[in-house]
């Protein structure tokens, strides 16, 4: 594949407004791109003009060094990607000393996306992160497949309820919590972090999955079950925004296969307020770009003035389970 960076960073001539609000946090715009999926920009930054990202969210960072797990930690599947990372990083002390300087001179809003092993690590983060200038919110990754207990939080309404609550008082920055679609109902969950004061929710992490080397009898991931994502997961991650958008009043970021900009205005008209860009990045640096290049022809297409005017518009056919098609003659 070949890329052209300067055509990449070549922002177009619009006049649309395309800043976005998710409760006290404002963004230039909605083309965000997802934890995990664009290292912590200085690997990106050849190719993408990062300042005209609407937000970054870095690799997810633990309070200690973390060596993630045992490869193979990718495999590419139908439609999809494979991982069990396991949230290798180097540690909080790392991460403000050497990532976060750079990161916070590229020019868009960094949200810092954090992961503890309990309630209290999480808000210890929180609070270490609350002091540095220049933040633009946290993340909260309370539903990370691939770690013992990554999910724990993000699976009860009332322990997310908890942990979100925790990390409110422990900071100023706006707050927001990355679901996991694991649950039987995200719509619980996602009250649960409204009720402790998130202000925007994440939707959604990767999907539980696993591949199989059936002449070895062996998985092909050395922890054997890692996350999926990629286009495979669209129409689940597109069931959950719609989900949460029936239960909770605040934004959600859309999150989940991401690769053409009908995906984004797909999510835009679910409920989604703005989207991140997760495996599209490998397959191509410069995704980001290339959806926020299409956005304000794909507004005028959907005929509305601005963003805000497509984010939730979906309409619904009646609950009838069977009505009538139109013109047919009505049953007894
Ligand atoms: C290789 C890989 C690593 C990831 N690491 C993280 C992570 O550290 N923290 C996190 O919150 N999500 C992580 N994710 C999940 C993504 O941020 C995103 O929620 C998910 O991949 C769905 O979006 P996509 O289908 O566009 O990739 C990772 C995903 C992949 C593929």
């Amino acid at each position: 594949m070949s890329i052209s960076p300067k055509t990449a960073q070549t922002p177009p001539a619009t006049a649309v407004d395309l800043s976005v609000s998710l409760g006290r946090l404002r963004l230039p715009n909605p083309i965000l791109v997802a934890s995990g999926t664009f290292g912590y920009g200085r690997e990106m930054a050849g190719f993408v003009d990062l300042s005209r990202l609407g937000g970054i969210v870095p690799k997810t960072i633990t309070p200690l060094p973390r060596q993630g797990n045992v490869p193979w930690r990718t495999v590419e599947t139908a439609a999809g990607l494979l991982n069990s990372i396991g949230l290798d990083n180097d540690g909080i002390d790392s991460f403000l000393v050497t990532l976060l300087p750079w990161l916070l001179a590229c020019g868009a809003p960094v949200i810092v996306s954090i992961a503890g092993a309990n309630q209290a690590e999480f808000v210890e983060l929180a609070r270490r992160l609350d002091g540095v200038a220049g933040i633009a919110a946290i993340e909260l990754n309370i539903s990370c497949p691939n770690v013992s207990h990554g999910v724990d939080l993000g699976s009860d309404p009332e322990a997310c309820r908890r942990v979100v609550a925790g990390v409110r008082e422990a900071t100023r920055l706006p707050v927001l919590a990355k679901l996991t679609p694991n649950v039987t109902d995200i719509a619980s969950v996602a009250k649960g972090a409204r009720d402790g004061g998130a202000d925007a929710l994440t939707v959604i992490n990767t999907c539980q999955g696993m591949a199989v080397d059936w002449r070895r009898r062996r998985p092909l991931l050395g922890n054997v079950i890692g996350g999926l994502s990629g286009p495979a997961i669209k129409p689940i991650a597109l069931r959950c925004v719609h989900q949460v958008r029936q239960a909770v009043e605040i934004p959600i970021v859309g999150v989940g296969g991401i690769m053409t900009i009908d995906d984004c205005m797909e999510f835009f008209v679910a409920g989604a307020t703005a989207v991140q860009v997760g495996t599209a990045n490998f397959a191509e640096p410069v995704a980001s770009m290339r959806l926020l290049d299409a956005l304000p022809a794909a507004l005028a297409e959907l005929g509305v003035k601005s963003l805000a005017d497509a984010v939730g518009s979906l309409v619904t056919p009646s609950r009838d389970p069977c009505p009538p098609a139109p013109g047919s003659p009505t049953h007894a």
